[in-house]
């Protein structure tokens, strides 16, 4: 028997005050996108913004229905959007906002399972990391380099063949 350990890193960075340029943007995109959601099931307001190898950015936020399964994520919208709109284009970054009350030193809350799904396969498909800037209402950004920090060992188009 061996042990293998996996490591990944989280950045914590206390405000957005440690970005700036096209990353302060991103995460800045994300927090306005909260404002188009449609939760008026959860009342959990989602924001995303992506950010594409040529410098766009595209939002989305969480998109709910009377048919509960039926709504979108924040993130599965604006990954639909920009994969829509620039099919040939990598995705190199993520950002996402929630609206939990979060305590001063309390962690974001992070993509769920099915985003961290699609948001892998768009790694695997163009080879690149996406790297995730992950904010709430504490203020305090959350950075990993790779979605798959977060899904290892994940099921991929890989695991068809
Ligand atoms: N939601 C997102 O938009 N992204 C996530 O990663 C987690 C959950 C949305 C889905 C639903 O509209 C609401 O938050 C409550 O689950």
């Amino acid at each position: 028997m061996k042990e293998i350990k996996y490591e990944f890193t989280l950045k914590v960075f206390d405000d957005l005050k440690s970005f700036s340029g096209v990353e302060k943007k991103l995460i800045e995109k994300a927090i306005s996108a909260r404002e188009n959601a449609d939760a008026k099931y959860s009342n959990f307001k989602v924001g995303s913004a992506v950010l594409l190898e040529n410098g766009k950015i595209i939002k989305g936020s969480n998109q709910e229905n009377a048919i509960f399964p039926l709504g979108l994520c924040a993130e599965r919208v604006a990954l639909s959007s920009a994969i829509n709109n620039y099919p040939f284009i990598p995705v190199t970054a993520l950002a996402l906002s929630t609206q939990k009350k979060l305590k001063k030193d309390e962690m974001a809350v992070f993509p769920c399972g099915i985003c961290r799904q699609a948001l892998a396969e768009q790694e695997d498909k163009f080879g690149n990391k996406i790297k995730l800037y992950i904010t709430g209402s504490n203020k305090k950004v959350f950075v990993i380099d790779s979605v798959s920090d977060i899904l290892p060992f994940a099921f991929g188009d890989e695991s068809l063949i």
